[in-house]
């Protein structure tokens, strides 16, 4: 399914990244952290979806941090760009085709649980994705993993330590929860996010679940921090922008960059 790609990717670069992460909206620049060893933009993979979301670069960065070798989806694909959910995990597949085994997703999302404020980051615990199509619907591609993969510990408990002890060595406060995915683009109604929070949703967003599943499909560990931009509609009365988002992942960048790095040198 993927072997298009692979090849093309292999005819730029042998690199094979142990860690693959994905950088959510507006946390693209931490792919300047990374000593980089090659960059390739999916407009030059053929057959790839490309990044047409604010604020998503639309590449894959290969390179170290500290001795880890890691590879960048600087910017990923959503299903409200109109890619269907196959084509929007393609990316993932690719990443561990290449060689990486555990995977780091973030993500700029709406808080929910009343006790967050924006700003805060989020360990993501588990998630919903009942109301998005799963990635995995269609034929079943043996190879990359079983028909119907077990999600009890769809998000890996060593990592999620990791990222919760990295976060207390940085003196940076982390919260945990339940992440939803919801296809968007529109932002929720009052309503919608009533139910979302009766159902134990602590933060929603519009991406992540579906690549999780992709990626505990075809076997990686997986781990995920939430960035809370925004509190979610009908938390606040405030109508909530592209803006504000974006505004909140550049005040928390410096903080979410210092993170993920930590993170990565300690797994
Ligand atoms: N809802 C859905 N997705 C989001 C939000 C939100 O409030 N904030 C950032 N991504």
């Amino acid at each position: 399914m993927i072997s298009k790609q692979i090849d093309i990717i292999r005819r730029i670069t042998d690199f094979e990244p142990e860690i693959a992460v994905v950088l959510g909206s507006g946390l693209g620049e931490f792919a300047k952290q990374v000593d980089k060893v090659c960059e390739i933009k999916y407009s030059d993979i053929e057959g790839m979806p490309v990044s047409t979301a604010p604020n998503h670069e639309g590449k894959f960065v290969f390179g170290n941090i500290g001795n880890k070798r890691i590879a960048v989806m600087q910017g990923r694909v959503h299903l409200y760009e109109g890619y269907s959910p196959q084509e929007a995990v393609m990316p993932i597949r690719i990443m561990r085709a290449l060689g990486a085994e555990k995977l780091i997703l973030t993500n700029a999302s709406g808080g929910i649980n009343k006790n967050f404020k924006v700003g805060d980051f989020m360990v993501i615990s588990d998630h919903i994705s009942s109301f998005v199509p799963s990635p995995l619907i269609g034929q079943n591609d043996n190879q990359l993993g079983v028909r119907f993969p077990d999600m009890s510990n769809a998000y890996d408990k060593e990592l999620k330590s990791i990222i919760i002890k990295t976060a207390k060595e940085l003196s940076i406060p982390v919260k945990q929860g339940v992440y939803a995915q919801l296809t968007g683009p529109q932002f929720e109604t009052p309503a919608e996010i009533k139910m979302l929070s009766s159902i134990g949703t602590d933060a929603v967003g519009m991406s992540t679940a579906i690549e999780a599943i992709a990626a505990v499909h075809c076997g990686f560990k997986v781990c995920g921090v939430s960035l809370i931009a925004n509190l979610a509609c009908g938390i606040t009365d405030m109508p909530l922008t592209e803006e504000e988002v974006s505004n909140t992942a550049n005040a928390s960048s410096k903080q979410f960059e210092a993170l993920l790095s930590g993170v990565i040198r300690n797994i």
